[in-house]
């Protein structure tokens, strides 16, 4: 089914009888009551007992884990493990075996992580769909194009790898032990350079696949934005989950999310072994993260857990947390992270026109609303 933002007439009359029951009512009684199904009264009904906040904070998910699963396919191919579980692609030798340098295992990993998304956004439109609320289906933007390199599908993406500026401030944000995104802290990037331009994290063309250090920075390249893509939903999911409100909804967004980061949990591991290098061909630099002016509690590479940092008050003591999680707005942020990451080059206005109003609809969303 088509991607669908409006509403139904169905629920436009249920809609209008909660709201002739607010009037007659009064905000005293209503606010008193409980439908059959547990959800306040005041809640606006979307359909099947699915509030309207709750369906839009699940669609926005669906269409983000959408969006992970195209970029995570598009790994699988080139450096994955391609199998009935997840299909596609032929593999690239000399691509997966840069990949390897930062662990023997990554190809599993890559395929677990694609296959893991996939489930996401597969279980998250079933469960709208079983509630009678229309499920998220971006297949029109699929027109981005594939690598040309040896072993990737030649079809249409929804995501670019190709030209992505990525942003690996994560790697001192969870390390800090002061400061918080949520009390507007920022906090440098581990790799500056891949701030400062347009990078591939997958061969374009077999052309990519040498000098030895290109292939490895791209590989290398590609170890960092794993790391970065699923720290995003390491957050996203508890700073939604504040705002919705079924209990079940809510279980499904504490099942998934944790899932996420045990993904950012393993890729920030791996993306420590990144060889330091100079890519030669672009200048792009790897440094050594273990060394001045790197190292430290900052950059060390094997501080994999999260540093105890402030959290809600700075009267309290420090914790171990996810960060950030603050809920206003959490959507939008998300969007515009994978946005200026570069994920979305190509995509036409009404791409991002339809993403906006998904983000825009979750981040109304309410808690009883
Ligand atoms: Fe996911
Ligand atoms: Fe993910």
């Amino acid at each position: 089914m088509e991607h669908n933002v409006q509403q139904s007439k169905s629920t436009t009359s249920r809609r209008s009888f909660l709201r002739k029951g607010l009037a007659v009512g009064g905000a005293g009684a209503i606010g008193a009551g409980l439908f059959a199904n547990g959800l306040p009264a005041f809640a606006e009904v979307e359909s099947g007992g699915l509030t309207k906040g709750d369906a839009a904070i699940l669609r926005f998910l669906s269409a983000l884990e959408i969006l992970e699963t195209d970029l995570w396919q598009q790994y699988n191919e080139l450096g994955g493990i391609q199998d009935s579980e997840v299909p596609g692609g032929t593999g690239s030798a000399a691509y997966t075996k840069a990949l390897k340098v930062l662990d023997g295992d990554m190809d599993q990993y890559i395929h677990d992580n694609t296959e893991d998304e996939f489930t996401h956004f597969t279980f998250i439109n079933a469960y709208l769909m079983s509630k009678g609320a229309d499920p998220v289906n971006l297949d029109k933007f699929r027109t981005l194009p594939s690598s040309k390199a040896t072993g990737a599908q030649d079809i249409g993406r929804l995501t670019n790898l190709m030209q992505l500026t990525v942003d690996t401030s994560y790697w001192t944000k969870y390390r800090s032990r002061t400061k918080n995104p949520d009390f507007g802290d920022t906090f440098p990037p581990a790799v500056p350079g891949l701030l400062k331009g347009q990078f591939p994290a997958i061969p374009r063309d077999n052309n990519d696949l040498s000098p030895a250090d290109h292939i490895q920075a791209i590989a290398n390249t590609a170890g960092f934005h794993f790391a970065f893509i699923e720290q995003g939903g390491t957050s996203l999911y508890p700073s939604l989950a504040q705002r919705v409100t079924h209990p079940e909804v809510l279980r499904i967004l504490l099942s998934i999310g944790p899932t996420e980061t045990q993904h950012f949990q393993t890729w920030q591991d791996k993306a420590g072994n990144a060889p330091a290098l100079t890519d030669p061909t672009n200048g792009l630099v790897f440094p050594d993260l273990n060394s001045p002016p790197f190292g430290g509690e900052d950059f060390q590479t094997n501080l994999i857990m999260p540093e105890p940092t402030i959290f809600l008050s700075r009267k309290f003591p420090p914790v171990s947390i996810i960060r950030p999680t603050a809920t206003k707005g959490a959507a939008m942020g998300a969007l515009k992270a994978l946005t200026d990451d570069g994920l979305f080059i190509g995509q036409p206005p009404e791409f991002f026109d339809v993403l906006h109003k998904l983000a825009k609809q979750a981040d109304a969303a309410r808690h009883g609303g």
